[in-house]
């Protein structure tokens, strides 16, 4: 972090601190919403954040509206000051615009066929006659039920499930449901019939996190919610995460936690509003990079980020939910897909699985662009992937007034009458706030179309364009007007702005030109761009700034959230689990950072068209 910067979180925007403003005049300066019902008079207390970093001392008006618990964790923006750097966290309650986050999948199908069932027994109460235990009792109906696992031996009854057995047999005349594992583990017993017998999918990526509830009974989608990742507020990326975890181990615990926090309250919120109890849910399945992966589960990072950069764990496995301290039932199993490698996690093999890498018949590029953007070359006889630090400039990071996708961020910017105003198509129809990732790509690609940029990437001065001025760090290209914005102050795209965006996408033309060689293919058939800012992205404009080589904007298709769906394949089906641990087996890992011809790909990846 800056010496003296500000960062609003999740939004990411970012400020010059200033003590004599408070942080909800900053926030509203640097364009993060936060709600503000009494403008900041301090009587509303809608305003709450939590601040990391050295704020003043809260007055005898904010203890009394935070009351003496809350005001342990959170400030009223608009009656705290921080004269240096800090980062602020504002909870969902306190947003003004919420994110956009992608959770549609699109339309990949999977056999339906989970390693988890429930059965509905009628299991005899005992008497002088029929006097074994209640468990073999209840074991000897289980083996001739039909909807349940056959010739498996249903041995393994866990303590957890054992309590309290006597009375669930004889409460309700011997009517029981069983939850089962396919290799034969009992997870729940639970009184009578009609039970709900759930699943959950959750893709945990570095800043968003979404869920996805299952009916394992039917296979149907019951609901999806999603929210940002709150580590966020501790760091920004997964390289800054793996920093904090080698610090201090405690930060590692906290990190995890919130997760696994953030997991717990997605999956209640889809409950709550089906009324159904969360403790029907028997499993989890969670994809993420792999450092995600890692904190997620407790694990120490730090390896990742150290040459050769080596996972704790790499093959798919499952832990008990217990063993995580996951406010589910005891029982219920958290699978992890397998990861690949320290920079391509579970997500991206659940990418593979969804855009069946494995089944191409020519050569395919799956891209998934994020901070990372982690790549896969499929072809029908060999698979290739690999990760490229393309930095946080998608995501709006290192921007001067980026910022991700939410409402008031501009998401495409139409340059046709280069002399004019250019026509900003802005997420919400609000007034422009800020310029996220897809924005970004469309301002640039204009801007080298029209000749504001130069193929080499600087702005051409001689262009003359009556946008295009001298700012307080050099050139800028105005995008809006204070007058015509949502912060009261110009939009501008800097050349530092334009530099970042250029050493971003060189990255990936890198990664891909690499891999394409690698391979020996000189043409793509296809590009599949999954993610949000894969989502969102014009093709054109992709191709007009030489991100993606050898395609032309026909060849590139969306693919929606391609690890969400994937997680959710791998929950619905074994044969898709296993699938997925071949897929695994067969990627071919490409390490960038030590390839003899990464520095050469990346200068090509530099210039624009
Ligand atoms: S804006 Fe109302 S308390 Fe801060």
């Amino acid at each position: 972090m800056k010496e003296n910067q500000i960062i609003f979180q999740p939004m990411g925007r970012r400020i010059e601190a200033d003590e004599n403003l408070t942080l909800l005049e900053l926030a509203n300066l640097a364009g993060a919403g936060i709600e503000a019902a009494c403008s900041g008079k301090g009587r509303c207390g809608k305003c709450r954040v939590q601040v990391r970093g050295n704020a003043t001392p809260p007055g005898k008006s904010e203890l009394e509206i935070l009351g003496a618990d809350e005001a342990k964790d959170y400030r009223l923006a608009c009656q705290t000051h921080v004269p240096g750097a800090a980062t602020v966290w504002v909870p969902e309650i306190s947003r003004l615009n919420s994110q956009v986050i992608l959770t549609a999948g699109g339309d990949y199908t999977a056999d339906f066929g989970p390693g988890i069932k429930s059965a509905e027994l009628e299991v005899p109460l005992p008497d002088f006659k029929e006097h074994a235990a209640d468990r073999e009792r209840m074991l000897t109906r289980l083996s001739r039920s039909a909807g349940i696992f056959e010739g498996r031996n249903h041995q393994q009854t866990p303590l957890s499930v054992l309590c309290g057995l006597e009375e669930k047999l004889r409460s309700n005349a011997g009517r029981v449901t069983v939850v089962t594992t396919r290799s034969g583990s009992i997870l729940d017993v639970s009184p009578g019939w009609d039970h709900q017998c759930l699943g959950l999918a959750v893709d945990l990526g570095t800043t968003t996190v979404v869920a996805y509830l299952i009916d394992f009974r039917t296979g149907k989608p019951i609901g999806v919610k999603a929210d940002m990742n709150p580590q966020v507020a501790e760091a920004e990326d997964v390289v800054s995460r793996i920093s904090l975890c080698r610090e201090r181990p405690e930060n590692l615990e906290r990190l995890s936690g919130m997760a696994r926090k953030c997991i717990e309250r997605l999956a209640s919120s889809i409950c709550r509003e089906q009324g159904i109890d969360t403790d029907r849910i028997f499993e989890i399945v969670v994809v993420g990079n792999t450092a995600m992966h890692h904190i997620f589960l407790g694990l120490n990072p730090e390896h990742l980020a150290m040459a050769p950069y080596t996972p704790v764990a790499a093959d798919g496995f499952s832990v008990r939910a217990a063993e995580l301290e996951l406010a589910f039932s005891p029982e219920t199993r958290v699978h992890l897909p397998p990861v690949k490698a320290g920079f391509v996690g579970s997500d991206a093999v659940a990418m593979a699985l969804a855009l069946d890498a494995d089944q191409v018949t020519e050569p395919t590029l799956m891209v998934d662009l994020g901070t990372n953007g982690e790549i896969v070359l499929a072809s029908p006889d060999r698979i290739l992937c690999c990760s490229t630090a393309a930095g946080p400039a998608f995501e709006g990071g290192h921007i001067r007034w980026g910022t991700r996708g939410a409402p008031g961020a501009v998401d495409s910017v139409d340059l046709s009458n280069s002399e004019g105003a250019p026509r900003l198509s802005v997420i919400g129809g609000l007034a422009p706030k800020g310029i996220c990732g897809s924005g970004l790509v469309s301002l640039v690609s204009s801007l080298v179309r029209t000749g504001i940029v130069t193929s080499a990437g600087a702005f051409d001065i001689e262009s003359f364009n009556p946008r295009l001025r001298r700012g307080p760090d050099g050139l800028e290209y105005v995008l809006a007007e204070a007058q015509d914005t949502g912060t009261g102050r110009d939009l501008v795209f800097t050349h530092h702005d334009l530099a970042q965006l250029q050493l971003a996408k060189a990255a990936i033309h890198a990664g891909i030109s690499l891999m394409m060689a690698e391979m020996g293919v000189d043409r793509l058939s296809k590009v599949l761009l999954a993610g949000a800012f894969g989502n969102y992205l014009n093709t054109e404009a992709a191709c007009g700034i030489n991100m993606l080589p050898g395609v032309t904007p026909a060849q590139i298709k969306s693919a929606g959230n391609a690890a969400g769906a994937g997680a959710v394949m791998v929950l619905m089906s074994c044969s898709q689990r296993s699938r997925a641990q071949n897929l695994a087996d067969r990627m071919q890992y490409l390490e960038l950072a030590v390839h003899p011809g990464f520095n050469d790909a990346f200068l090509d990846g530099m210039a624009f068209p």
